[in-house]
Formats: structure tokens, sequence, C-alpha cells
């Protein structure tokens, strides 16, 4: 069935990012249309340009949507959203100055939350789950990744990349889900080893899911104290063999070389980067991998944030996500992650917004979205609010409205 929105006060369509492959990107690169209209199907953008240009056959079907800016879905490429329990006490020792790494020697943090993950049923996950899932569809966020990570034995594990493709299931095609496997979060205190449990847990139940169709990308905390270099490249070569592509934790907390670790392995995406060196910058920029910021992590947990503007300056292609987790970034809103630091980030306005559209989609190998071309897949946000500046500029405000 055609679909024609009208009268549009702007559409954002990043042509000029696409054409750009989301990198090196000038104001101008945003491609705005004012007073716009798009004509798009099912499966399709068909036509898209100014009202005054709308094709003849099309106008009957017109909608207007005066007053309203529509830009390509915002994507949210990392989110850790499946978790029981909380942890708000660690949040208030870590204000009175107990740091996340302590935390976590202590035994606290992701295995704090794998224990309260594994005392709740799967039932109560799903429904925690969906709550989270339409909290982040409610602030314009179409395609969510998440990462399965806090179950860290085969069994719940299992279950949780499960669960993940029934959410999948059950949103799409409004929602679109991604399913990422990250058994290889943390390792449990009952192994000796890191490679010990990536053996006997993460690959066997890899093998396990592989044939079953329901793994999108694997992940790894290639970090000090979590997971090796050896443990990546173990783990990154059986997923391609499998045919399932990379994405990773890289020099979060430490440079591990793990940005050049994921070009390497041609991760889809490396994420975090707060210390990621000049070398690895170089790597990421001759590279497809997307670099995907995760502000919020460095804002709740105090960290200086990545180097943004080093990598925009040579020629990485960057991308920014909410990390939503229980622990490190507690903080769902990606739309208000982004606002609040682009002016930090010194990012433009087109990499801000390629940020959480464009790029974003690339960071899950979705090339078929995050621009409205003729050909482009019809996912869209619409806000209800003058121009595309009225959305960040109001920070935190929501103006994601939904579409007649
Ligand atoms: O991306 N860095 C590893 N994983 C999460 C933190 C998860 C947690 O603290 O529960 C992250 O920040
Ligand atoms: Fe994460």
């Amino acid at each position: 069935m055609l679909q024609v929105f009208n009268e549009l006060n702007e559409i954002l369509t990043l042509k000029g990012a696409h054409q750009k492959d989301g990198r090196n990107l000038l104001p101008d690169d945003l491609t705005l249309i004012k007073n716009g209209a798009v004509v798009f199907d099912e499966t399709k953008i068909i036509w898209v340009g100014e009202t005054s240009q709308l094709p003849e056959q099309y106008q009957k079907l017109a909608v207007s949507l005066r007053g309203h800016v529509l830009t390509p879905e915002l994507v949210d490429s990392h989110t850790h959203l499946v978790f029981g329990g909380d942890r708000a006490s660690e949040y208030s020792d870590r204000l009175n100055g107990v740091s996340y790494e302590e935390i976590a020697k202590r035994g606290g943090g992701i295995l704090l939350t794998m224990r309260q993950t594994n005392e709740a049923s799967i039932e109560d996950l799903f429904h925690d789950a969906c709550q989270r899932i339409e909290r982040i569809h409610s602030y314009g966020i179409g395609t969510i990744e998440i990462k399965s990570g806090y179950g860290l034995n085969f069994e719940k594990e299992y279950e949780i990349s499960l669960l993940i493709s029934r959410l999948k299931e059950k949103y799409q095609p409004r929602i679109q889900i991604f399913n990422t496997y990250l058994a290889a979060h943390d390792v449990p205190k009952s192994f000796k080893s890191s490679r010990e449990y990536l053996n006997d847990v993460v690959i066997k139940l890899l093998d396990k899911l592989a044939p079953l169709k329901v793994i999108d990308a694997v992940d790894v905390f290639h970090e000090k104290n979590y997971f090796t270099k050896e443990d990546v490249d173990c783990l990154f070569k059986k997923a391609k063999s499998l045919g399932i592509p990379r994405k990773s934790h890289a020099d979060e907390l430490n440079d591990n070389d793990g940005a050049s670790l994921s070009v390497s392995h041609e991760a889809l995406s490396a994420d975090h980067l707060l210390k990621v060196s000049d070398k690895g910058i170089k790597a990421l920029a001759q590279s497809k991998t997307v670099a995907t910021l995760l502000p919020g992590t460095a804002f709740f947990l105090g960290k200086p944030l990545a180097p943004a503007r080093a990598m925009l300056d040579a020629g990485v292609k960057v991308s920014i996500a909410s990390d939503y987790n229980p622990g490190s970034c507690h903080c769902d809103n990606l739309l208000l992650i982004a606002s609040m630091a682009s002016a930090q980030l010194k990012l433009n306005q087109a990499e801000l917004w390629s940020g959480i559209t464009l790029n974003a989609s690339a960071a899950l190998g979705l090339n078929d979205q995050g621009a409205i071309m003729p050909g482009m897949k019809p996912r869209f946000t619409l806000f209800k609010t003058q121009s595309l500046s009225h959305i960040t500029y109001n920070w935190g405000q929501n103006f994601s409205t939904n579409f007649p």
C-alpha cells in the first residue's frame, strides 16, 4: 500500500552523508528538505522531494504533516536490556568513591547482575524486557540491538538468546530487534580462567545456537581481568567460521589494542573506545568497522569521553549508542545521551544525526536503512516540532510521535 507524507516542515534525508559512507561529514551532508514529501510502500521509499514537486499521481494520497519533522529511524546499536535486579547500591558506592573496577574485583558488577538474572524466571525477564523496549521505542528508537550476557552459564545464556529471538518475533516489523550473543561478558568465579569458561560455555553454546539461526552477531568484553586478545581471536575465528558477524567491547577501561584487533577480524563495530590509541584510530579509519561511542557510560562512570574528534577527523565512521545496562549506564534514552554528548564530543549536526541513524545502522550491518532516499527501507522517526534543531536544542524533551 502506497503512503504519502506531505508538507513536513523538514525531512532529514542524510543523502550527503550516505554518499560519503558516513565519514568526513560537513553540516550540509544532512541534506535537509524544507516543506517536503515522501512516498513509500511497505518495503521501500519510492520518492522524496519538496511538496511543490510531488508528482500528480501521489497527491490524492497525501497526508499533511505540517508541524512535524521526519528523520531516518533512530537506531540504538548497543544495549544490554535483558537483566534481573538492579545495581542501585553499587551506584551509591561509586558516588561515595569506590570505582567500577574495584566493585567488580569484590565480585559485584556484572557478576552481581548475573546472580540476580539467574534468580529471575525467563517469563519475568521477558516481561521486563518488553517494558524496556516499549519505553525505548517511545523516544522514537525503532531498531534496537540487545545483547545477552547476564546468564553466564550454558543453560541461562541459551534461554536468554532464545528470549531475545522471541522479542524479535513479537515486535517485528514495528520495532526491529538485533540479537547479539555476549556470553563472553565476564568470567564466573567457578572457572579457573577466561579460556576455560570460553571453551566450556561460550564456544560450546555458540555451536548449539548457530544452526538455530537466532544470533545476529557475537560480542566479547575484551578487557583486563575479563577476556584476552587470545580469547577474542579464538571466539571471533569461530564466529567467522559459522558465518556470524563480530562486534566488540574494545579499549574501554584500558588500551588493549582492541580497535586494531576488531578491525583485523572485520568486526561490524568496535564499541566504547575511551582509551583507543592513535594506532587503533588509524586502523578504524582504513576499515569498514564502525566506532561506536557510548558517552552515557563515560558520563555515568565519571570517565573522560572517547576522543571522538580525533576519530572523525581521521575519517572513522562513528556511531553513538546508549549502552543501556544496570551497571555502567542506567539510561535508556539514546537521543538524550547523544544531545548531551554532541557539544562535549564536538560533533557537527551531520555527525550527530548520522551517528544515531545511518552509522548506527551500519554498526548492525543494516545498509538498507539510515537515509531517506529512494530504494531504502521506509524506517522513519517522526517528531512533532518545528525543525531538526529543535529536537536536540530541547534536550531531554520527547517530541517523537506516532505515524498517521
Ligand atoms: O558495556 N563493559 C562491559 N559491559 C557493559 C557493562 C555491563 C555492566 O556493568 O553490567 C558495558 O559498559
Ligand atoms: Fe556494553
